[in-house]
């Protein structure tokens, strides 16, 4: 695996899916909930810098709640849809260019909010892996804040250990996506950031990924089938909030540096 060829797969993808929410993530029952963990925490007077932010889905819609995003995407193919979605959405605060979270140096200090979701995963080199956390941490000013999600390798071993228990089978990782261990990755934000908090979708794992699929065996779950429409709803009220972060593969990271 290479970057060219994980490169080629997100083109692909762009190509494929276009301006649609699944071009970069199939639930998108789940990429709503991190859109909105995120856009719960953006200020009026933000702006942000999405990093590796795809056709700009996520980035339109946080466009609500700050005062601009500049989306960059390694993907050239997902940067022209992505302009063609902000067009479409006739948005005068959101502009997406091409840049990679490897380069970031010319956006150094300049961002009070920036945001990064599944991207470092697709970096196949676990030390690119944490200058990609290094560079995402450069461009945030005194007293702005990092909004990073990331697959760790931890909870999701243990999602599929709860899996096996119940004798579903494991989900595979895709090709593309190396998960991050918990520790390196804390570690690493903490050189230049504070954590200030860990925002798990543990609950929503729980429903979709172990319980859903055992409710409509033998058939297949979907992404979109009711089950995980009231798991949404259910994360979205908080009541079981925390209770299964050890199995929540997505954790979102909100880091500040101080001023
Ligand atoms: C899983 S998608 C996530 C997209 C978006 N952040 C979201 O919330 O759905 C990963 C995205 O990262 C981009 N990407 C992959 N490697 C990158 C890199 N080195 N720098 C910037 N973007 C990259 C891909 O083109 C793709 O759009």
């Amino acid at each position: 695996m290479d970057r060219n060829d994980i490169s080629a797969y997100w083109d692909a993808k762009a190509e494929a899916l276009k301006t649609d929410p699944s071009a970069t993530m199939k639930d998108v029952i789940l990429r709503s909930l991190e859109i909105e963990a995120i856009g719960r925490r953006l200020r009026e007077t933000d702006d942000l810098l999405d990093v590796g932010g795809g056709n700009a889905f996520a980035g339109i819609q946080w466009a609500k709640h700050c005062r601009s995003v500049r989306v960059v995407d390694f993907s050239e193919k997902m940067v022209a849809y992505g302009r063609e979605a902000v067009a479409e959405a006739g948005l005068t605060n959101v502009q997406t260019e091409r840049g990679s979270v490897l380069e970031l140096e010319t956006f150094a200090g300049q961002y009070s909010a920036v945001s990064c979701i599944r991207v470092l995963i697709n970096l196949p080199d676990r030390e690119d892996q944490l200058r990609g956390v290094d560079q995402l941490a450069s461009c945030v000013a005194p007293g702005g804040r990092l909004f990073l999600i990331e697959g760790l390798e931890e909870t999701f071993t243990a999602m599929n250990a709860m899996r096996e228990t119940m004798n579903l089978p494991a989900i595979p990782l895709d090709w593309h996506n190396t998960l991050l261990p918990k520790e390196a990755l804390e570690q690493r934000l903490e050189r230049e950031l504070k954590i200030d908090e860990r925002v798990d979708f543990g609950e929503y794992y729980y429903l979709s990924r172990v319980l859903h699929p055992l409710l409509v065996a033998p058939d297949e779950p979907t992404f979109q089938g009711r089950c995980n429409q009231e798991a949404r709803r259910l994360w979205q009220a908080g009541t079981a909030r925390g209770r299964f972060a050890d199995i929540s593969t997505l954790v979102l990271y909100v880091c500040s540096r101080p001023e």
